[in-house]
């Protein structure tokens, strides 16, 4: 007996040192990012960028590039409202949810001060909560239509709770929120959109960012396992978070396996989907089958946690990355006293054009070349969660769910 309680001790004790060295250093060091180090800006001597934070482009978690004119696309908030209403973060007092939060656009390649270049789209047709015509933004896609100027803007909306039969506001912290994804249309410019239908599914549960896959279907990242509960809490340690599919007609899971805090989705050029983890920065590559079921094709792996994804004309595909998580969360709390360092990285195929192959290191394994673009401890960069590209200019677009600014870089 008292070897057996010796034996299970022992053993427990190994499980332990076993979890410290694969879970804890993990979550510690390649997670939250203590003691990793980070480069400044100024030693990235072709990069110069600028903060703008006059123009009221608040919390501009996500962003798009209409790449033809130039025009760039920014799914925006206030920082205050997000430290009380950002369910991905488990901020859940509806109360103090953003009443503002608006798609702005910035003329990007316009000459002039940047206060004449921007604008800020009214949403026509929608009701929001009870008439007030509010949205509560997140993640966003937009396809741009090969042959009209017309746009299809997709946002995640973070709608508080009500009792559909008693109409009386529930309690958020509790059910969660009650996530939609809303479909609108514009034209290329135009300072108005107008609602065409609301996606309110089972499936889709925690959104985070949406994906276009063609003009009548899109995938989205569901970020956690649950609204809310503790299962939820577990989400970074033992993995959680889903991939969504929606038609015109249903949506379902695609992808629920072997996925943890998956976040700002993208469609690469080569019709698959790129969804990173913002828990241990690797990306997964899926393929859409036609059961409407993503499966694993590739992997590769960013060296830190990283956010959105974009892509850029040349099909290079630009992510955010958050060097010390520890400090972006502190921000979900304080985002003006706390400035977290970013870092943005590039990656593509290798192969994919001659050249590439002796350009930049590669840290991700056979298929993929992953280079560091830039890193700033938090001077200039917004703590930023999108990183956009524009390949005619060479400019970088960066923003951030809690920054209360945004970022404009030239590289060149
Ligand atoms: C969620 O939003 C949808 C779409 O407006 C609505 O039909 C539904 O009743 C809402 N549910 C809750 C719990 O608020």
């Amino acid at each position: 007996m008292g070897s057996l309680l010796g034996r299970i001790l022992i053993i427990s004790v190994a499980v332990i040192a076993i979890l410290y060295q694969f879970v804890t250093k993990t979550i510690i060091f390649d997670t939250l990012g203590y003691g990793r180090p980070v480069s400044s800006i100024t030693t990235f001597s072709n990069v110069h960028c600028q903060k703008v934070d006059e123009l009221g482009l608040e919390a501009c978690e996500d962003m798009w590039l209409h790449e033809p004119t130039g025009l760039l696309y920014m799914a925006c908030s206030d920082s205050q409202s997000r430290t009380q209403w950002l369910p991905a973060v488990g901020s859940l007092n509806a109360q103090g949810r953003g009443l503002t939060d608006r798609v702005a656009i910035l003329d990007t390649r316009a000459d002039g001060p940047l206060s004449s270049r921007v604008k800020w789209i009214t949403a026509k047709n929608f009701h929001g909560i009870k008439g007030d015509g509010t949205l509560n933004l997140h993640g966003m896609d937009i396809r741009a239509d090969p042959h009209t100027d017309t746009l299809a803007i997709l946002l995640v909306n973070h709608r508080p709770p009500f009792d559909p039969i008693t109409r009386q506001p529930l309690d958020a912290a509790i059910v969660g929120a009650n996530s939609t994804i809303e479909l609108f249309q514009t034209t290329v410019g135009s300072d108005t959109m107008v609602h065409v239908r609301t996606f309110s599914n089972d499936a889709i549960q925690t959104p985070n960012d949406v994906a276009w896959v063609n003009d009548r279907a899109f995938v989205f990242t569901n970020d956690h396992s649950r609204k809310t509960g503790w299962r939820r809490e577990f989400d970074a340690v033992i993995g959680g978070g889903s991939i969504g599919y929606c038609d015109q007609d249903s949506c379902n899971i695609a992808k629920d396996t072997d996925i943890c805090f998956p976040n700002g989705i993208v469609r690469g050029y080569d019709g698959l989907f790129y969804a990173p983890s913002s828990i241990t920065g690797e990306v997964k590559v899926l393929s859409l089958n036609g059961n409407r079921v993503l499966s694993e094709v590739a992997s590769l792996k960013i060296p830190m946690p990283v956010d959105n994804l974009s892509v850029d004309k040349n099909g290079d595909i630009f992510a955010a990355g958050f060097p010390h998580l520890y400090e972006m969360t502190k921000s979900f709390k304080d985002p003006f006293r706390v400035s977290p360092p970013s870092a943005v990285f590039k990656f593509y195929k290798k192969g994919a054009g001659s050249q590439r192959l002796e350009k930049g290191e590669s840290h991700a394994g056979p298929k993929y070349v992953v280079e560091k673009i830039m890193e700033d401890d938090g001077t200039v960069l917004p703590g930023a969660s999108s990183a956009v590209h524009d390949a005619e200019t060479g400019r970088i677009f960066l923003g951030g769910p809690m920054s209360p600014y945004i970022t404009i870089c030239e590289t060149r």
